[in-house]
């Protein structure tokens, strides 16, 4: 089964541009493989216990339960703004959740692989993690948040990390646990030669907020292992229940996750599932940050884009694909609303929409709406377009999936320039059948094929041809003619011009 994982957000603040980006990115990749027919689960949800979230919660003068709960339905509510639909969305406060988390650790502990002992060492809440020398910044700050560390010395469950740390270092290297970009792989077994694998607390001793040790109810589990272990609850029979009645199956095919988060996820993550005998997942990917006008992001410098903002200024499938497009997928990048207005501009409006709203009315006016029938429509750029995006999907690589529509689009217009159907017109009624025919099944499939980014606008294009894309098979896409003889009326620009 492919199934997509993405982390679990706390839920400490409103969804931010970056927590929706990576579900974003998810839900293309879980469409695509929903449109080819594949058995496929898209998990999400958020991230609820730790002493970050009770302290969020007491400053809102609020019990953490809640608390989490209204803030849990505002990511639920931003992603259905997004049109993002999740087949799973889980959350750590679900009792169901929780009882998962205790027959795992039970069985880890009753196996051996945990033991009591003490841990010490510098902690950042912001983070919710233990930092290593080398992540330590001047005067014991955090490099990430700016803010002092608080040092801990504490009685702690421990987990062996450490004795996992050939076979993880193994995993990585053959490919059989993927790390991808390859800098990012190469991140982690740097990390693994230089600094070495040491064993990692599991449970906290002060933190009330928090699942219960099943055999010692003092301590609450970390919430990094509560939080790793949704994606094996999700899937566990006991496991919480989505309203989409469908379970995920173990392992995940492809997790998507931020930068900040690799080491919990390449070193922490299969070590448990290794302890657990449980397979490890096909793919990590790591994408990388934004910033916005050159700086993170941050409520004080006033240089926050909302999701929301998005939405409002350009439309939900605009926004996706803006989102989706704004950086070569993996790196890090910086977001300003004008760049993503000139985006809009040439991307949307002057390319796609363009494309679209001139084969229409050539249609219109040539044809009355009507698309000629069958005749012999060379359609060998679909059956390349479609090759290289089942590649570009199948290597992760969404900038080259990307670049791939941009280029079928590209090629329609060519052929449009190259043709001349308002020369043909005068000339050839013959020909012009030909490529008005050619012209409307080229936009068809490009709608079909942009569906993942723009599943609205693939189905207003669709509409046009009296069909929508959920009864459209792709594997005739290129291969058996879906417009021939339709009727289709004027379209309404798709993506009127941003004017500044
Ligand atoms: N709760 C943990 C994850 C547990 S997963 C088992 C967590 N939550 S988080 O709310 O802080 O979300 C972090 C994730 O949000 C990043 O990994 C990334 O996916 C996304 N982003 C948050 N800010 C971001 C940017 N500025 N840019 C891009 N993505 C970022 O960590």
């Amino acid at each position: 089964m492919n199934y997509i994982t993405t982390p679990i957000y706390y839920v400490n603040g409103d969804p931010h541009i970056g927590s929706a980006y990576t579900t974003l990115v998810a839900d293309v990749f879980a469409r695509y493989a929903k449109f080819k027919g594949e058995d496929t689960f898209f998990l999400t949800g958020t991230d609820e216990h730790g002493a970050k979230i009770a302290e969020a919660a007491a400053k809102a003068g609020k019990e953490p339960q809640a608390f989490t709960n209204e803030i849990s339905a505002k990511f639920a509510a931003a992603w259905r703004d997004l049109n993002i639909q999740p087949d799973g969305f889980i959350r750590t406060t679900d009792p169901k959740h929780k009882a998962c988390v205790q027959k795992f650790l039970q069985n880890l502990f009753d196996a051996g692989h945990i033991y009591k002992g003490e841990y010490k060492g510098w902690y950042c809440t912001g983070c919710e993690e233990f930092k290593t020398e080398t992540q330590i910044g001047e005067n014991n700050t955090c490099p990430i948040h700016l803010t002092p560390l608080t040092e801990v010395a504490e009685e702690a469950y421990l987990f062996k990390l450490s004795a996992f740390e050939s076979r993880i270092r193994e995993a990585i290297e053959s490919g059989a646990f993927r790390i991808s970009p390859e800098s990012r792989k190469n991140e982690v077994l740097g990390f693994i030669k230089h600094e070495g694998l040491r064993d990692v607390a599991i449970s906290r001793k002060n933190v009330t907020w928090g699942v219960p040790l099943p055999w010692d109810e003092s301590h609450t589990v970390y919430v990094w292992v509560d939080a790793l272990l949704n994606y094996v609850s999700a899937a566990d029979s006991t496991g919480p229940d989505f309203e989409s009645k469908k379970r995920p199956q173990f392992p995940p095919a492809l997790q998507i996750i931020g930068k900040d988060i690799l080491r919990f996820h390449a070193l922490i993550w299969p070590a448990i599932l290794f302890a657990a005998e449980l397979p490890l997942p096909k793919e990590l990917f790591v994408h990388g940050y934004f910033t916005s006008g050159g700086q993170k992001m941050s409520k004080s410098l006033g240089n926050v884009i909302t999701p929301k903002e998005l939405i409002d200024r350009y439309g939900v499938d605009a926004t996706r694909w803006l989102l989706a497009t704004a950086v070569p997928f993996g790196s890090d990048g910086d977001l300003t609303l004008e760049r993503l207005d000139e985006k809009y501009n040439s991307d949307l409006a002057n390319n796609l929409g363009n494309l679209v709203s001139r084969v229409t009315s050539m249609l219109v006016r040539y044809r009355e709406g009507k698309v000629p029938e069958a005749i012999n429509v060379p359609l060998r750029q679909i059956e390349e377009t479609r090759t290289s995006l089942d590649a570009a999907y199948g290597a992760t690589d969404l900038t080259k999936v990307t670049d791939t529509l941009r280029l079928h689009a590209d090629c329609i217009n060519k052929y449009i320039e190259d043709e001349r159907p308002w020369a043909l017109a005068k000339t050839d009624q013959a020909k012009l059948d030909e490529v008005l025919a050619n012209l409307a099944e080229n936009v068809f499939v490009l709608a079909c094929f942009v569906t993942p980014f723009l599943p609205n606008t693939a189905d207003i294009i669709l509409a046009g041809f009296g069909t929508s894309v959920s009864q459209v098979d792709y594997v005739t896409l290129g291969k058996a003619n879906h417009t021939a003889g339709k009727i289709i009326p004027p379209l309404e620009p798709l993506f009127p011009r941003f004017a500044n």
